[in-house]
């Protein structure tokens, strides 16, 4: 007899308590609102539509124990107790490894051992990591907490950019990354700093759906080759960062290899330069590790991050994704290691970023967030590390893609982690769509407006195609993203958009191309501007 795992699908990780109904609407209603919203997705109405694959981020769905911890949110203006918890929180997730604290149990326990409360929370000294505790909270401040993963990278650029010009003002800097999110882009290129793209050579290299259980070629790597290339055309002073994104959302949200994590930081402590993360989905990306890299399948989820951080010299990340939380982001570097000794020039970093964080968000122990967010967010970090969960998630993203696949869809294989891309180039072929014809921006109108379906267009539109030059229009892809929200959706949201999207891919050719009519010389404009479908009689 088969075991539960050997059964050849997920063991059933969670069941839905709260259901939220949805409205029937007509496809004439939603034509209306789409005309009168100009045809963006981020300006139609959510509560319009069927399924919502815009996003995985801020738009799952909380367990019973973040809901309980939420309760014990606390609203004081300064030092709320979940702001203790939640640093607690950070030092299990990414440095503790098989040996998590757990405080958040003092709060939740209703410890009234005042006591045990300050020697093991509120008054904790902590230093080495990347959350220092205590005296060395105050005298090196290096994790700061705010609202979302765009505020952290604000931050961070913003202040190493004022340094940089500080050290020479006269040389270009640039920022690779095996593929920078768009805010990350944005937030880099906004303070004067190149951001370079180093997708992985097979990225775009065919792989058969129904071997997506038994191997993964970690497609989202960073090119090393690229990298060591870079460093040495431009100057090591030019490389202020090395930034790894896991897993890589721009690249198809395929994960990164341990090997690879490890094969870039040797080459940044080979140059002396800084490695950070962009922590996105850093639980996701260390489950593919345990699925397919050799010496990972016995190791605990816990362990595996617990590696995959130690290489690194600090990160970024948005907690609206694997943090399972609907809010939080945040900024974290090792005490006292590479990052620190080179950027504080003058001044200690943490210092002068910690002035911005006070000035931008609000004071270090809620940065721009409520106590019962910050509690939640907390809570919802040792809930992202059970392998019932991720395993459940990683295998409704993979038989979204590989139903598609078997309906001839060109979908990326294999699935990423939270996420299913269409290769828009593929799915065009045969009729007279152009790359600046936007076809994939179309294709989304049509399945809003036919289905109630929202997906979003990462290509030529989203990255600004027709404003740039040759060189940057060969680092992007041309794809539409279905953006899972986490504990959500079950196999009859999936089976609907399966049925939906193989009937317009079998209309292709009834795909309306698209004008911006509205602000193309808008920046970010995907979020701004307004189109118009250009329908053929
Ligand atoms: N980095 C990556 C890899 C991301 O995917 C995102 C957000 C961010 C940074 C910024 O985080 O939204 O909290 O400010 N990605 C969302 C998405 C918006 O839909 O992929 P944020």
């Amino acid at each position: 007899m088969k075991s539960q795992d050997e059964l050849g699908v997920s063991v059933p990780a969670n069941k839905p308590l709260v259901v939220r109904t949805i409205k029937k609407v007509t496809k004439e209603q939603r034509e209306y609102a789409l005309k009168k919203t100009e045809y963006s997705m981020f300006s139609f109405p959510a509560d319009l539509i069927y399924v919502d694959f815009l996003s995985d981020s801020g738009s799952g769905a909380m367990t019973d124990f973040q809901w309980a911890a939420l309760f014990h949110g606390d609203e004081s203006y300064a030092r709320n107790k979940g702001y203790y918890v939640l640093l607690e929180a950070v030092r299990d997730t990414f440095e503790r490894g098989d040996n998590p604290k757990k405080s958040i149990n003092l709060i939740l326990s209703g410890e009234t051992n005042v006591k045990k409360l300050m020697d093991e929370l509120y008054i904790t000294s902590y230093e080495g990591g990347f959350v220092n505790g205590g005296i060395h909270q105050l005298t090196r401040p290096n994790g700061f907490i705010v609202p979302q993963g765009r505020c952290a990278e604000h931050l961070l650029f913003s202040t190493v950019a004022t340094i940089l010009k500080k050290k020479n003002k006269d040389i270009t800097n640039y920022i690779p990354n095996n593929g920078h999110f768009d805010t990350t882009e944005a937030n880099i290129v906004a303070n004067g700093i190149q951001a370079v793209n180093l997708f992985s050579e097979n990225l775009m290299d065919d792989f058969p759906f129904d071997e997506m259980d038994s191997r993964n070629p970690f497609k989202g790597n960073m090119d090393i080759k690229k990298l060591e290339n870079l460093i040495q055309d431009k100057g090591v002073e030019s490389i202020p960062l090395i930034y790894v994104t896991i897993t890589n959302n721009t690249a198809a949200g395929q994960p990164v290899s341990m090997k690879n994590i490890k094969e870039v930081n040797k080459i940044a402590e080979k140059y002396d330069i800084p490695l950070f993360f962009d922590a996105c989905r850093f639980s996701e990306n260390a489950n593919f590790i345990k699925e397919f890299e050799d010496g990972y399948n016995d190791r605990s989820i816990q362990s595996i991050i617990q590696e995959m951080f130690s290489y690194v010299d600090g990160f970024t990340i948005s907690f609206k994704k694997d943090g399972l939380a609907n809010i939080g982001g945040g900024l974290f570097f090792r005490d006292k290691g590479l990052f620190h000794k080179k950027f504080s020039v003058g001044e200690d970093i943490g210092i002068a970023l910690k002035e911005k964080q006070i000035l931008t968000f609000g004071n270090d122990s809620y940065g721009g967030m409520s106590g019962r967010d910050i509690m939640a967010l907390a809570a919802g970090l040792y809930e992202i590390v059970k392998e019932l969960y991720l395993n459940e998630r990683k295998t409704q993203v993979r038989e979204f893609a590989k139903k598609l696949a078997q309906n001839g869809i060109p979908v990326i294989l294999p699935a990423g982690g939270h996420a299913v891309y269409l290769n828009m180039d593929k799915f065009f072929e045969g009729t007279d769509m152009k790359i600046d014809d936007f076809g994939g921006v179309g294709f989304t109108i049509e399945l809003l407006k036919h289905y109630g379906i929202r997906a979003v267009e990462l290509g030529p539109f989203a990255f600004e195609w027709d404003k740039k030059t040759p060189e940057q229009q060969k680092g992007i892809l041309n794809l539409v993203r279905f953006a899972m929200p986490r504990n959500v959706y079950n196999a009859s949201h999936i089976d609907y958009a399966v049925a939906a999207i193989t009937e317009l891919y079998q209309n292709k050719d009834k795909i309306p191309k698209v004008k911006i009519s509205r602000g193309a010389e808008l920046r970010l404009r995907h979020f701004q501007t307004g189109l118009q479908p250009i329908y053929k009689n």
